[in-house]
């Protein structure tokens, strides 16, 4: 059995149940418009699929709940599916005017437009610079604070042109749509992307049967240095320094499949331009405990 922890509209899923004829398939989206699609995209397959509505850091609940708390792989890709970036009124693009929502889940209370308009300054400065690595992190929150004192700000549009203005001109010119980072931070907030990832990646190596596999597919450096952090935490050898023999309790319970993060290719590339940022990692159990 495996999880696909980011279901989205199913195309990891399919992949696998076709490669596999007898592999069973638990997919996980907390997004309710990919859990119709992929319900849907993989109905051939439904004696072989359980789909659950959650997120992926209820991962431990989800298995005890469908009584097969031990898997044989789970895998992550995570970030937002181009449903959500294509679809304008999801609110998460910054190339189409659109009310700034940004919400995977709809029924969540936090949008992107009660982030801008209701966090403090130093709120809004602090996940621009860590969520969007943003350089002018304070610029953008001053001006948005200002600029929320005359009227909301409501739309992707109001603040993709916000942002524009806060980005010194002679940086404007180089770093490709200068919202980019400020729209990536606030997805990540409204979302608790980090978070999430923070909490399941740990749940899913520990789901681990022996000789089974955590596969990760990040997007951008933040996603993929906590992964690496957690992969690296968990292959490590753990015995004190200058040990004659190693401490069997302190071996690695898993091994990294990957070295650094494998990168697409110029054929992938060419198929998929979205897969530009993919960085993948992956690990397996190699011993119980
Ligand atoms: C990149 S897409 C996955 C695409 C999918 N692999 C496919 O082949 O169609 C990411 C999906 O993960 C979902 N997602 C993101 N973070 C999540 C989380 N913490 N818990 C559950 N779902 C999440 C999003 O709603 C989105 O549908």
């Amino acid at each position: 059995m495996v999880v696909d922890a980011n279901l989205g509209l199913g195309g990891h899923a399919q992949a696998l149940l076709a490669a596999h004829p007898s592999l069973h398939l638990v997919g996980i989206d907390r997004d309710p418009t990919a859990i119709e699609r992929s319900t849907a995209r993989l109905a051939p397959y439904a004696g072989r699929t359980t789909i659950v509505r959650a997120v992926s850091d209820e991962l431990t609940d989800v298995l005890d709940r469908i009584g097969r708390p031990r898997v044989n792989g789970v895998l992550f890709d995570l970030g937002v599916s181009s449903p959500q970036l294509d679809e304008a009124e999801r609110g998460f693009a910054y190339s189409y005017d659109a009310p700034l929502d940004m919400r995977m889940d709809p029924d969540q209370e936090l949008t992107a437009e009660l982030v801008v308009n209701t966090y403090s300054a130093a709120e809004l400065t602090r996940i621009l610079r860590d969520y969007g690595e943003e350089r002018f992190a304070a610029r953008v929150a001053s001006l948005i604070v200002k600029e929320r004192s005359k009227q909301p700000i409501t739309s992707t549009k109001q603040l993709a042109d916000l942002v524009r203005s806060a980005i010194p001109a002679a940086t404007r010119r180089t770093g490709g749509n200068p919202a980019k980072r400020t729209f990536q931070a606030l997805r990540i907030e409204v979302n608790e992307e980090l978070t999430a990832l923070e909490r399941a990646l740990p749940a899913a190596l520990d789901a681990l049967a022996l000789g089974g596999r955590v596969v990760v597919l990040a997007y951008h450096s933040l996603e993929d240095r906590l992964t690496k952090q957690v992969l690296v935490a968990r292959t490590r050898d753990t015995s004190p320094p200058g040990l004659p023999v190693p401490l069997e309790a302190h071996q690695p319970r898993f091994r990294l499949l990957t070295r650094g993060a494998e990168l697409p290719d110029e054929d992938e590339l060419a198929r998929n331009p979205r897969a530009a940022s993919a960085r993948l990692r992956a690990a397996e159990r190699i011993r119980e405990g």
